[in-house]
């Protein structure tokens, strides 16, 4: 595996290139006043609203949002992942990309595997036209509903009976059979020779996000077991990381407002047929952290489809708890709970897809969190509720900070009749003795309040990164130690070891943290014409009221902890609690 690589790569990298350069070579560019323009190639428009702007190596579209570096836009452009874009830019550059642990990516073969696994694709698809027994497999696939179009477009295909047909058919060297054993397409026989893993079955083809072939699974087209054939783990073909069907939805719908994810191919077929495209399933394997993470990267929003027997349950409580950590702001999560007698598939034939898509029936994530924790527990009662706070800690631990990890935090508050500082108390005091690693410290900018000054002080900086050189500035917020503020002090050490940075360097920087999305909308701000020292006085402003504001804050502190201690005293006297309505 090629190592990780190296975020002071990347900060270099974008003093480097010119974001004028590299979207000039895809949409050209017209220099207008400070910045350059071009309609957008994010929407459909007439006058152009996409802007881009060298100072900031930033562009941002005033018609329909669409913002970010060089990176991102060859990502969103291209269709390029974080790595490939890094790649192409630093080809430009002339750098060679290095990587974390020396273990460096030489071509491990890779390439020549990718190349045969489409030929495979081709054959199969063939054998589903062309093969006298196809029929059959037609049949079974028309009785389930599926199109000749959709086929098409998921390139289904039919492997005929018989132990080598895909050997003959692309392994006539002992350096192509070698090939498609270590491809899973053909296994070794105790008596020396090959034979083909999928035998008389419906082929399903995967590809990855980039639409290469990399694995494929196979139904039979009976009741005999295995249902099911994979293939299995290669060296392109990972079941954990690789979701069936995302390919096609990505390239079928140029916006991912939300994916589903269901456990099977069917399932993905049977959506896609009653038009709902925005479909993955995971390869018969649990939902994995790689899996979300890699959805959460294309769409913010993922319903989980599980059934609703016992088993559904339970894969959705595993769900919940990989998706927990993940759930930074932006992203949400949902179950969309089947009755117990269905499946995705026959349950988008029986009701339909309007029935499917209700959003009314979606439970957020957070609700199935809590109700789940509250069966069996009589919240009337004082125990109960110790025994929800009890339960709910160390998953609440789990999420990061964010909207809803404060908004939790408030109901769960409430629900157990504690105050949310008690509450923080006693979350703080968990993961204080418990073994597991605490929360990690996670960079907040809030959104209210002080945060227009913090927010404003990140943006200044953002627009005119020369302003973290200014001492005073450091040394006045250097002791102070409030949410946002950790992070302007982060902000300024970067800067300071980068000077050459820029907008874009700092938003590459902190790309999938809990702030990259606060930090874009921030960056994509006008910046106003101001010179210098007047930029300079606006800065050192907001910082000195920061301070102020702190030390106010430190003072009223100070006298809210006597009131405090009179509020817990009431708490542990009041008596039997009956008025919660639940
Ligand atoms: P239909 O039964 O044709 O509706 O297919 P399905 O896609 O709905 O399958 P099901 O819900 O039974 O299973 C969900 C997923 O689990 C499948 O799509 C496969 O990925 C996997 N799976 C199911 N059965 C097997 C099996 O026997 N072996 C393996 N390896 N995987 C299986
Ligand atoms: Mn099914």
């Amino acid at each position: 595996m090629a190592g990780r690589i190296p975020q002071n790569f990347i900060d270099d990298l974008l003093t480097r290139i010119d974001i004028i350069d590299v979207i000039d070579g895809y949409v050209p560019l017209r220099k207008a006043g400070r910045n350059h323009q071009a309609l957008c190639p994010f929407h459909d428009e007439k006058t152009p609203s996409f802007t881009v702007s060298q100072e900031k190596q930033f562009y941002h579209c005033f018609g329909c949002g669409a913002n970010g570096t060089a990176i991102t836009f060859l990502m969103d452009y291209k269709g390029m992942d974080f790595v490939e874009a890094i790649e192409e830019l630093a080809s430009r550059a002339g750098l060679e990309v290095p990587r974390e642990g020396g273990a460096f990516h030489k071509d491990n073969g890779s390439a020549e595997l990718y190349e045969l696994m489409e030929l495979v694709v081709r054959y199969y698809c063939r054998q589903l036209r062309e093969h006298p027994e196809a029929r059959r497999t037609i049949d079974y696939l028309k009785g389930r509903g599926i199109s000749g179009e959709l086929a098409a477009e998921f390139e289904l295909g039919f492997s005929p009976p018989g132990w080598d047909n895909l050997l003959r058919n692309l392994g006539n060297s002992d350096a192509a059979q070698e090939r498609l054993a270590r491809t899973g397409m053909v296994l070794k026989k105790d008596t020396g020779g090959y034979y083909d893993r999928f035998r008389d079955r419906i082929i399903f083809p995967i590809r990855d996000q980039r639409g290469r072939a990399i694995g494929f699974g196979g139904r039979v087209l009976d009741d005999s077991t295995p249902k099911y054939l994979n293939s299995p783990e290669t060296p392109i073909f990972h079941k954990g990381r690789e979701l069936y069907g995302l390919y096609q939805a990505r390239r079928k719908l140029k916006d991912l407002v939300r994916l589903y994810i269901v456990e099977g191919y069917m399932d993905v077929l049977a959506l896609a047929q009653y038009g709902i495209h925005n479909t993955v399933a995971t390869l018969g394997t649990a939902v994995t952290p790689e899996h979300l993470d890699r959805l959460f990267k294309v769409c913010p929003q993922l319903i989980f489809c599980f059934d609703g027997d016992a088993a559904g349950q339970k894969a959705a409580w595993r769900a919940l708890e990989i998706a927990l950590p993940l759930l930074r702001d932006g992203r949400q999560c949902y179950f969309r709970f089947m009755p117990e007698e269905d499946d995705p598939d026959s349950f988008v034939r029986k009701h339909g897809s309007k029935r499917f898509e209700d959003a009314s029936d979606f439970v957020p994530l957070s609700d199935h969190l809590l109700n789940t924790l509250k069966q069996d527990i009589d919240i009337k009662t004082r125990e109960g509720c110790a025994l929800l706070v009890e339960k709910v800690i160390p998953y609440l631990a789990r999420l990061p900070a964010g909207a809803l990890y404060e908004l939790l935090l408030k109901d769960i508050a409430s629900q157990s009749r504690l105050s949310v500082e008690d509450l923080k108390r006693l979350l703080l005091g968990r993961q204080q003795t418990s073994q597991k690693p605490l929360r990690n410290v996670h960079r907040t900018i809030p959104k209210q309040g002080d945060s227009t000054l913090i927010g404003k002080a990140i943006r200044l900086l953002l627009q005119h990164p020369f302003l973290a050189q200014l001492d005073k500035a450091r040394n006045e917020i250097a002791d102070i130690d409030v949410p946002g503020v950790e992070f302007l002090q982060e902000l300024l050490a970067f800067i300071n070891s980068n000077p050459d940075t820029t907008c874009a360097g700092i938003l590459e920087h902190w790309r999938n943290s809990n702030i990259e999305r606060r930090l874009n909308e921030l960056a994509a701000m006008e910046n106003l014409l101001m010179e210098r020292h007047e930029i300079e006085a606006d800065f050192l402003d907001v910082i000195a009221k920061v301070r102020k504001n702190y030390q106010k804050k430190q003072r009223q502190a100070r006298a809210q902890a006597v009131n405090n201690l009179e509020e817990l005293r009431k708490l542990y006297t009041a008596g039997p609690a009956t008025d919660q309505k639940e």
